[in-house]
């Protein structure tokens, strides 16, 4: 990016009354920074009650909460603990029993008793102020490397980078990271790179939006790519990979999986994608694959709709959906629903990959599941 001053382009009728940011990157930021700080600034329109936040007791509290819950259920359980402890001292005074019982339903009790034992700790201790610095939030009981940064960066704009569930997602799309993120190595590099990326002149605003941004636009399923003010410079996107980031050790060894797998045609040939993860299968070959926790109830409309906003597929023809196949592995159980699709067009996003003539594919190596399929398609005759 050079040293080149970024004004960062807001929607001044939203933001009126606000003073022009201007920001003046160093050569060490990233396009992702500013095309993240960009959104945040223009487009991030997520409410809840901590945002913007100062008060470091406040912080702390929202994110012990939502350490175990979703940000709607958090949100009633952390307006009730401000409504009845507005402070650090209020807390602290309180009996155990008052504040297990407000705690109820939370669940991770333990987290219940190190939220009163750090409360007692910083009036005893530290004269009721929150430490300012990242090290001393350390060394608190319940306060995790993750918990510290954001206490660190939105009470006291300290430079430290948050990486929660929603990070490892964004960055492993945008960057198209395999390492799993439940991997030491992953954890390592996610970290770094959130570090790196981090925007050093306002950090609280960089981790409210890259947590906001996962959480609202790169959602976990199907998020809505084309609508994404990030996909063009998105690399899982550009290699047709966003549904198979992140990568998770854990997830490639669950049990039950369901699988989608779209038959996706041009022109006589076909979209064919080697399967290169550290997972069943490696090295074989497949059609375009969506994997999801549950089943799918599939119709004309959700393909289409999945089709044109994760895709950017405007027009196509569903020739048909087929039954369900099971392969059972060893350790695993496999359930795959085959959708045939027509292209009328090619997406900009499907022109990188490889497309294989219908007479080829019987060269490449597939599933079992996928050849069971193939030898009762009448793929081959049309
Ligand atoms: N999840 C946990 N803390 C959050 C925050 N401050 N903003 C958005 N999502 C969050």
């Amino acid at each position: 990016m050079g040293k080149a001053n970024k004004i960062f382009s807001r929607n001044l009728t939203q933001v009126s009354k606000q003073i022009l940011l201007i920001t003046i990157f160093s050569p060490m930021d990233h396009d992702f920074t500013s095309h993240l700080m960009n959104w945040h600034f223009n487009d991030n329109s997520r409410q809840m009650p901590w945002k913007g936040i100062k008060d470091p007791y406040k912080i702390w509290l929202s994110e012990i909460i939502l350490q175990q819950t979703r940000v709607e259920q958090g949100w009633v359980y952390y307006e009730k603990f401000i409504k009845t402890y507005p402070s650090i001292a209020h807390l602290a005074k309180a009996k155990d029993g008052d504040v297990f019982k407000l705690w109820e339903g939370l669940g991770y009790y333990n987290r219940c008793k190190n939220l009163l034992e750090t409360a007692r700790k910083i009036v005893s201790e530290f004269h009721g102020e929150f430490p300012k610095s990242y090290e001393t939030l350390l060394t608190l009981k319940g306060i995790g490397p993750y918990t510290a940064a954001a206490i660190a960066s939105f009470a006291f704009q300290l430079p430290y980078a948050v990486v929660d569930g929603n990070v490892y997602r964004v960055l492993s799309r945008y960057f198209g990271t395999q390492i799993p993120i439940d991997s030491t190595a992953g954890k390592q590099h996610f970290q770094q790179q959130a570090a790196q990326l981090l925007y050093k002149s306002d950090p609280a605003a960089f981790n409210q939006a890259i947590m906001d941004f996962g959480a609202t636009v790169c959602k976990p399923f199907t998020p809505d790519c084309i609508e994404c003010p990030l996909h063009r410079h998105c690399k899982a996107f550009k290699d047709v990979t966003v549904n198979q980031l992140p990568v998770k050790e854990k997830r490639l060894t669950k049990k039950k999986r369901n699988f989608h797998y779209f038959i996706f045609e041009y022109k006589q040939k076909l979209f064919v994608q080697k399967r290169i993860q550290k997972d069943i299968w490696e090295n074989l070959y497949e059609f375009y694959l969506l994997e999801s926790d549950d089943t799918i109830n599939w119709n004309q409309t959700i393909i289409l709709d999945f089709l044109k906003s994760q895709l950017g597929i405007q027009a196509a023809i569903i020739v048909n959906q087929s039954d369900q196949y099971t392969q059972q592995l060893t350790h695993q159980q496999i359930k795959a629903r085959f959708i045939r699709v027509e292209l009328i067009e090619m997406p900009e996003s499907f022109k990188k990959i490889d497309w294989y003539k219908k007479q080829k594919i019987a060269e490449l190596a597939f599933p079992k599941i996928i050849n069971d399929w193939l030898s009762t398609t009448d793929l081959f005759n049309h």
